[in-house]
């Protein structure tokens, strides 16, 4: 009987086995850890965002050292952020909205984690940040009627799947304004020409370090590749600006309008 119920046992651990796997594939135990290894950005997908709180919020030098980055950046193109929308992409708990706050008119900050829209939804309560906005939501699944000035992604661009879909979404929520030309004809009257033409900027902020040579970065160094590719070769935008700053590298910035 004890016979009969091991065989049994076996029989069926083996149509299991052929029915889980691919075919064509090896059925070892080493082949789950090879296509593990082959395919971990799967992996990755479902990343714990909430954990991110555990960072706090700048220190006071900090605060001024990324604010005065910010500032030279929208100087240098004579960008009037006092004057613009912003929303933001990936703001998680506020820690860099907070400078946004002291720079833009008004903000939408948006992020997928829950946690971190209602602890920055405290920050904002307590602070009183009239200007501010939040809502917790993918930005895939993102849907607004109201069109922005400027948009950014403070380190979130990285993260997100389809790069280039993201930025025609981008492109469909940033503003245009036209501006006219005015051109000095041999006519009496001048003559006006309406050049159409992006006001919407969108400014992506990865964080450089991930290039560092550490097994760990290895693949959000694929993912910074893919950004930068992306960024670089888009139908949607023109990439007008890139630097980056701080110690090693930590920050960069992408203007593109
Ligand atoms: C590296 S953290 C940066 C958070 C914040 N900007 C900062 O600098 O402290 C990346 C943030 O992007 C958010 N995020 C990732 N994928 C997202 C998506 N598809 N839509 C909206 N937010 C996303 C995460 O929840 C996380 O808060």
């Amino acid at each position: 009987m004890i016979l009969l119920l091991i065989v049994f046992v076996q029989l069926l651990c083996t149509v299991q086995c052929v029915t889980n796997s691919t075919p064509g594939t090896p059925r070892n135990p080493e082949y789950h850890l090879a296509h593990h290894l082959i395919n971990p950005m799967e992996e990755e997908k479902n990343i714990d965002w909430s954990n991110w709180k555990r960072h706090g919020y700048l220190t006071e030098k900090e605060f001024n050292t990324i604010k005065k980055e910010y500032e030279e950046l929208f100087n240098f193109y004579d960008i009037e952020t006092e004057k613009m929308s912003l929303l933001e992409i990936g703001s998680g708990h506020g820690r860099l909205t907070l400078i946004y706050e002291k720079l833009f008119k008004k903000i939408l900050a948006i992020d997928s984690e829950k946690s971190l829209i209602d602890l920055f939804n405290k920050k904002i309560k307590e602070e009183n940040l009239i200007k501010i906005k939040t809502k917790t939501v993918k930005f895939e699944k993102f849907k607004s009627k109201k069109k922005f000035d400027l948009i950014i992604f403070s380190q979130s661009f990285l993260w997100m799947d389809n790069k280039e879909e993201c930025l025609s979404k981008v492109k469909d929520l940033l503003n245009f304004k036209s501006d006219l030309l005015n051109f000095k004809s041999d006519l009496k009257s001048d003559i006006y020409i309406e050049n159409k033409k992006s006001n919407g900027y969108l400014l992506v902020v990865e964080p450089y370090f991930m290039t560092k040579f550490h097994k760990k970065f290895k693949l959000n160094h694929k993912r910074m590749i893919d950004s930068l590719n992306t960024l670089i070769t888009s139908k949607h935008f023109e990439l007008i600006h890139f630097h980056t700053k701080g110690k090693n590298c930590s920050r960069t910035y992408y203007l593109l309008q």
